[in-house]
């Protein structure tokens, strides 16, 4: 772990000049100097790519304008608009610090990276973009994109898995600091970590900081960060208890620890045959759909669907059988905090019943769950 070059005193000069010529600056959070709106757009892109933070951001701002509407919100309507967006924790936390914002410190979000860095959800990296982008305070971010282009110029070789080597490289992020325009400096390695010293295919070519880049000078940009070995992705299944009755669906709140916490979601069962033992019996019927493939962060999941259609006679028995739930109709349960494969499925089923063509178009999204249904295989029905 030792950085190839020495000190670098002309590099924050030429980020910055770069930000200003060439970097990105039509940012919807961009400009922003409201501590509230900068850590919402901040948390957002935790662990979200840009493009996917630009629709979300508004629509979160326009429905929770400053931090004491968040506060006085329900954790439900605040998942509901997280939805999609993943990493669910995020939006629980944010919520919880925005408590705690009110509680403890009169409404306002301290200044200062330090003390960010206690709220809920605030990791370091995030505290120091709010304090740069907001106060102008000299703290250094160090989220992928920053770590990918600082290894690299510096040609740092330690493995940023592990805790010595991250404090060692981010020792040399605060001290590459500029004493002024920080904020542009910062923008100028995020945007540069986004647009030109991409993780793999980098644009040397048009970098500004190709002349003192010891990982090109070595030939082999691509090399840097070190990676260490990953750890393997991991397999699960489960079976999902897709059950309608009419227009109404079964929902449950899923606990709120581990995947997709705090969300509403189909009952979920160990395996095919423990959801099929279960409902051995209901009036109505059922099919398995084909299995959904679903990505998490280091876990292949894949949720094999079975959908009761249930009649009315049989809808209370179920739910006394379900426990904890509720029956939702569709526009209701679109409000609420779903994972984005069971949002996908509800926002396809009214317009598939209204058009039963769509059943043609399995390459739809939209007509996801129709499709699925049209190729799904009939095992129960009964009378
Ligand atoms: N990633 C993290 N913070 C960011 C920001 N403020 N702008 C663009 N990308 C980011």
């Amino acid at each position: 772990m030792r950085a190839v070059t020495p000190a670098l005193p002309k590099l924050a000069p030429k980020i910055v000049r770069w930000q200003r010529r060439a970097g990105r600056h039509d940012l919807p959070w961009q400009g922003e100097r409201d501590p509230y709106r900068v850590w919402v757009s901040e948390v957002m892109l935790q662990q979200t790519q840009v493009a996917t933070v630009r629709a979300y951001y508004p629509r979160f701002l326009q429905r929770f304008p400053d931090l004491p509407t968040l506060a006085a919100a329900p954790q439900d309507a605040v998942l509901a608009l997280w939805s999609g967006l993943g990493y669910y924790s995020r939006a629980r936390s944010l919520h919880r610090a925005a408590q705690c914002v009110m509680a403890e410190h009169g409404g306002v979000l301290p200044h200062g990276a330090a003390a960010l860095a206690r709220l809920p959800g605030i990791g370091r990296s995030t505290a120091a973009a709010i304090a740069v982008f907001c106060f102008g305070e000299r703290a250094a971010v160090f989220d992928g994109n920053v770590r990918r282009v600082l290894a690299r110029v510096l040609g740092f070789d330690g493995d940023l898995a592990q805790a010595a080597p991250q404090r060692a490289l981010w020792r040399r992020a605060e001290e590459l600091l500029p004493a002024r325009a920080v904020d542009v400096y910062t923008q100028g390695l995020m945007d540069l970590g986004a647009t030109v010293c991409l993780a793999r295919a980098p644009r040397c070519d048009v970098c500004p900081l190709a002349g003192d880049c010891a990982a090109r000078r070595a030939g082999r940009p691509e090399a840097f960060p070190v990676r260490a070995q990953r750890a393997q992705r991991q397999r699960r299944a489960h079976a999902l208890l897709w059950l309608t009755q009419g227009a109404r669906w079964w929902l449950v709140q899923r606990p709120q620890r581990g995947v997709w916490a705090g969300l509403w979601s189909l009952p979920e069962f160990a395996s095919a045959a423990e959801l099929e033992a279960f409902v051995c019996g209901w009036p109505g019927t059922g099919q398995w759909l084909p299995p959904l493939e679903h990505r998490l962060t280091h876990v292949d999941w894949t949720l094999q669907p079975l959908h009761w259609r249930m009649p009315a006679r049989g809808a209370a028995a179920a739910a006394r059988m379900l426990g904890p739930g509720r029956w939702f109709a569709i526009e209701d349960a679109l409000a609420l905090g779903l994972p984005a494969p069971v949002r996908r499925w509800l926002e396809a089923a009214p317009r598939c019943a209204a058009e039963p063509r769509c059943l043609r178009r399995p390459e739809s999204r939209a007509c996801f769950a129709s499709a699925q249904a049209q190729s799904a295989t009939t095992f129960l029905s009964r009378r």
